[in-house]
């Protein structure tokens, strides 16, 4: 794992923009996967912005959504597929119709989630996987468990992430208690993770994913066996782990 660090979210977010630029502009329709929530937010702005300024075009990308709360209308505010329209697709000429989704109001969730896992296996895998990681070590909505969940599943989600969450939601019981996600074994399939982690809040989150045990216990900790995984993360995230870090 190569381990990026910044002075904060901003070079967090323009770092990792960059990779995902110099990516798109070698190859125009790259497949992406896009996860949401606050690390990633200042990416899309950047991303945007490279846009708007005819650095970049996302017109032949193509975009698999990693997790999204079971329940949701698509476009309901806290959707995630939402998010990705409102902070990505509309502010770019990134085609909607090139954005695979979870259905999250599938009735029929196991057949949801093989018809996923089998558009991503006949894609030609994912070039880039953005990813952030959760406080319980979650990535995407893959809760600590017993063992790495191999492809795309429905899962309950950990109290500690629902809690998480509650401040987007206007009363407790619209807070989402199921969500789908890409399994680890989809996400370790991608060609490339950048992983963004800031804030204090993360910093011991991170002393675990680096230096504990790879278990599944923490999910993230499986991220330093993928052969080009990039963690771009703040001091403040890092400060756990300062006296590891070697110097440049
Ligand atoms: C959320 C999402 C993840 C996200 C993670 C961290 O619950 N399911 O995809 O990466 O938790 O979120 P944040 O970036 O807001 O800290």
């Amino acid at each position: 794992m190569r381990i990026v660090r910044v002075d904060n979210y901003k070079e967090m977010s323009k770092t990792a923009s960059d990779i995902i630029k110099e990516q798109v502009i070698l190859k125009k329709d790259a497949i992406i996967g896009f996860a949401t929530g606050s690390s990633p937010l200042a990416v899309y702005e950047c991303l945007a912005e490279d846009y708007k300024n005819k650095m970049v075009s996302f017109k032949k990308v193509r975009g698999f959504q990693l997790d999204e709360y079971y329940g949701l209308e698509r476009l309901h505010s806290q959707s995630f597929y939402y998010y990705m329209k409102k902070n990505f697709m509309d502010k770019t000429d990134f085609d909607e119709a090139n954005f695979e989704a979870f259905d999250a109001l599938a009735a029929d969730i196991n057949k949801e989630c093989s018809r996923y896992e089998t558009l991503l296996a006949k894609s030609d895998g994912i070039d880039i996987q953005i990813l952030g990681i959760g406080n319980t070590g979650h990535i995407g909505f893959n809760e600590p468990a017993e063992t790495f969940p191999d492809e795309a599943h429905f899962v309950k989600l950990e109290k500690e992430t629902i809690d998480a969450n509650a401040k987007f939601f206007a009363n407790t019981e619209e807070i989402p208690k199921y969500a789908f996600t890409l399994g680890i074994g989809s996400i370790m399939k991608a060609k490339k993770l950048i992983v963004l982690v800031n804030g204090r809040g993360k910093s011991d989150i991170i002393k675990k994913t680096l230096c504990g045990p790879i278990t599944p216990k923490i999910p993230a900790t499986v991220l330093r066996l993928h052969p080009d995984c990039t963690l771009i993360a703040d001091k403040e995230a890092l400060e756990l782990v300062e006296d590891r870090l070697e110097e440049k």
